[in-house]
């Protein structure tokens, strides 16, 4: 059986691979039920897996950007960030969660800019302590905090925050409606959210193979259980109780074709880390790594995990270069603020 997720353990990146497949195969066969239970977990041990490589290869932020001409990786990143709290309106004394904080980029960014009391939920341990460790050197210690919690079943009251973001982790979750429900539930009357996620386009053909196989490998290699199309999206939001104000494709909309947003995966940026995941890259990389970890210089499981994560990027560039698949789907809503709104 694969080892129960607790707060102190994340392991070596092959026992968290071995854990990860279990835990998807045993899903497979479960109800509903089961599953919802059981992904939160899987989840865990993806990124007991893979954070390590995520912060070499993405730094302190774990999500897509539309990219502007002459704009770095990180600097798309911080711009998207930082336009995500001023549609939101987040200002000081403002109680906010980052939903699936990573390890805490998006809420320093954000933290920083707007002033506003951050609570990070998170359930991956070993994101989160090194994420404790980047806010206090940022020194947002005073606002900006983690939540070890499984975002499905948050240990809060009612109407705890004025506002829920989050960049790429609702994929992630075993049922978007009734993690739509948890944020009704969380978020004060007149609240807004702003759901920046992963979702197939009005272009996936679900009866075209190609496009079923890019989306198994999507699915199955990052840990995400069922990708929703960006129409279904906007309606779980609203059938969860919550107003759209606006949802929006952000990549078709403001990004750039000379920069699409898989340029970093396609080894097309100037950095080593992009450099990487060309092919010549990825041979060097599968040598270097089986060496380190022969000799005892990197943890078991390294090269493994790297080869598990180039299938991954492959099917999220061939998605985004047919335009079946945005990381960046916007669903920016609000919470009626009182019940005759709702209603009305
Ligand atoms: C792709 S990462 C994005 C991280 C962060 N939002 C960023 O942009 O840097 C997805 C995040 O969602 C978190 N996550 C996924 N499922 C979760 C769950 N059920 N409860 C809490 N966090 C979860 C993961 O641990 C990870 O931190």
């Amino acid at each position: 059986m694969p080892t129960e997720v607790d707060e102190q353990r994340s392991g070596n990146p092959r026992e968290a691979l071995r854990d990860y497949h279990q835990i998807q195969q045993l899903s497979e066969s479960q109800e509903d039920a089961a599953r919802i239970e059981e992904q939160p977990k899987l989840v865990s041990r993806f990124y007991d897996a893979v954070t390590r490589f995520y912060v070499f290869g993405w730094g302190t932020t774990f999500h897509f950007s539309p990219r502007r001409p002459g704009e770095s990786l990180v600097e798309s990143q911080r711009r998207h960030d930082e336009e995500i709290g001023e549609i939101l309106q987040l200002k000081p004394g403002m109680e906010v969660a980052d939903l699936g904080c990573g390890v805490g980029g998006p809420m320093i960014t954000i933290g920083r800019a707007s002033g506003a009391n951050i609570t990070g939920i998170n359930f991956s341990p070993e994101q989160i302590s090194r994420g404790e460790r980047l806010v206090a050197k940022a020194g947002l210690s005073d606002t900006c905090r983690f939540l070890y919690a499984n975002f499905m079943d948050v240990p809060l009251e009612d109407e705890t925050f004025d506002a829920v973001y989050s960049f790429e982790a609702v994929c992630h979750a075993p049922n978007n409606l009734l993690l739509f429900q948890e944020l009704y539930r969380l978020v004060k009357p007149g609240g807004e959210i702003a759901i920046v996620d992963w979702c197939f386009t009005d272009k996936y053909e679900p009866d075209n193979p190609r496009h079923q196989q890019i989306r198994r490998d999507i699915e199955t290699n990052n840990a995400v259980p069922d990708l929703l199309t960006t129409e279904r999206q906007v309606e779980t939001v609203q059938e969860a109780g919550f107003e759209i104000i606006q949802a929006i494709d952000q990549q078709a909309e403001y990004g750039n074709p000379d920069t699409p947003w898989y340029m970093a995966l396609q080894g097309r940026d100037f950095s080593f880390t992009s450099w990487a995941r060309t092919p010549i890259g990825r041979g060097f990389t599968a040598t270097v790594t089986k060496f380190l970890e022969f000799v005892r210089l990197a943890p078991s499981g390294t090269s493994e995990t790297a080869s598990f994560l180039n299938v991954a990027a492959d099917a999220l560039v061939e998605g985004g270069e047919l335009e079946i698949f945005t990381p960046s789907f916007l669903v920016h809503a609000r919470k009626p603020a009182s019940q005759e709104d709702s209603s009305s």
